[in-house]
C-alpha cells in the first residue's frame, strides 16, 4: 500500500475481497505468510483483526531474529462469522 494511502482500511478491503473471491472458488482455507520483523507489525495487525491466527512459526527463516509467521484463516460458511 502507498505509505500516502495506508491506515484507511484499504487493506481490510482488499484481504476481505481475497477472501470472497477464494470463497466463491471453493477455498476453505486461506493462509498468508508474513515476517515477524517491527517493520511488518501492520501487516499483522491487518491480519490479526482481520480474523487470521497464527498457525505456525518458522524462527529466524529470513534471517537471524527474522521469523517466517504463518497467519491461516477458516473460510468454511460457519466459521467466516467474523468479527463475531
Ligand atoms: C500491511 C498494509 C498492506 C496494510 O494496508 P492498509 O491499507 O494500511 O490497512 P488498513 O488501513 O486496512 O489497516 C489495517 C490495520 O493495520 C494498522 N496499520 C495500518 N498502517 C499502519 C501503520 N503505518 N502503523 C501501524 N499500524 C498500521 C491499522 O491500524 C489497522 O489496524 P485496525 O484493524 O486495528 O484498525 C500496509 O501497511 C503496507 O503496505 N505495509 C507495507 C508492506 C507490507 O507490510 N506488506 C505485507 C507483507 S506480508
Amino acid at each position: 500500500m502507498d505509505p500516502a494511502a495506508q491506515g484507511r482500511g484499504i487493506g481490510h478491503a482488499l484481504l476481505a475481497q481475497v477472501e470472497a473471491e477464494a470463497q466463491a472458488r471453493g477455498g476453505r482455507l486461506l493462509l498468508i505468510e508474513t515476517s515477524g520483523s517491527s517493520l511488518y507489525a501492520p501487516a499483522r495487525r491487518l491480519y490479526e483483526t482481520g480474523g487470521y491466527r497464527c498457525e505456525a512459526v518458522i524462527h529466524d527463516f529470513y534471517a537471524p531474529g527474522d521469523d517466517l509467521i504463518v497467519f491461516g484463516k477458516d473460510l468454511t460458511p460457519n466459521a467466516l462469522a467474523w468479527p463475531p
